[in-house]
């Protein structure tokens, strides 16, 4: 891997970083929100929450796993090394999915709980893919992380990412 590589991966690796960052803090907010909403008997305040997150993850948590399925996993999981890590993550995406589906049926105090689990699932499981999958794919010759990434925003939000162009022509 040459430095514009090595360069272009890393900033790869950090816009799917912050964009997990993202991810996650607006799971996090909802959910205290409808927690204390539930708490107090905001009503209300509850309902609201309760839709702000079935939206979320309909339209943020959803997509994002299905372009990392498609983008990331597919490649990686190729590799014999990477295989069942990449099973694993598989997995809590079914997990993540099965959630929000509980969520969508759930009221009050359920909902609360539901809730809670499906956005401390969503950050372990994004902790895994920023310590482990994003430096296995940035690091490996043969896959390129910026060239899979590029110009999705469901993987990077508004960051730009730009990949080499040797690498979205052998790899993309
Ligand atoms: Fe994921
Ligand atoms: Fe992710």
């Amino acid at each position: 891997m040459d430095e514009t590589n090595v360069e272009a991966e890393s900033a790869a690796v950090k816009a799917m970083v912050r964009h997990h960052t993202e991810l996650v803090a607006r799971v996090q907010a909802t959910t205290a929100e409808l927690t204390r909403a539930i708490d107090i008997g905001d009503e209300d305040t509850a309902y609201n929450a309760h839709g702000i997150l079935l939206e979320w993850g309909e339209r943020e948590m959803l997509p994002h796993a299905a372009a990392e399925e498609a983008q990331l996993y597919r490649p990686a999981g190729a590799r014999e090394e990477a295989r069942l890590l990449v099973e694993a993550l598989t997995a809590d995406h079914q997990d993540l999915a099965a959630l929000l589906d509980e969520l969508r049926g759930a009221a009050g105090i359920e909902a609360a709980t539901v809730a809670s689990s499906l956005s401390r699932v969503f950050a372990l499981h994004v902790e895994k893919e920023n310590r482990v999958l994003l430096p296995f794919i940035a690091r490996t010759p043969d896959l390129s992380l910026s060239a899979a990434v590029e110009g999705l925003v469901e993987l990077v939000g508004d960051t730009h990412v730009h990949a080499p162009d040797e690498s979205r022509h052998a790899h993309g």
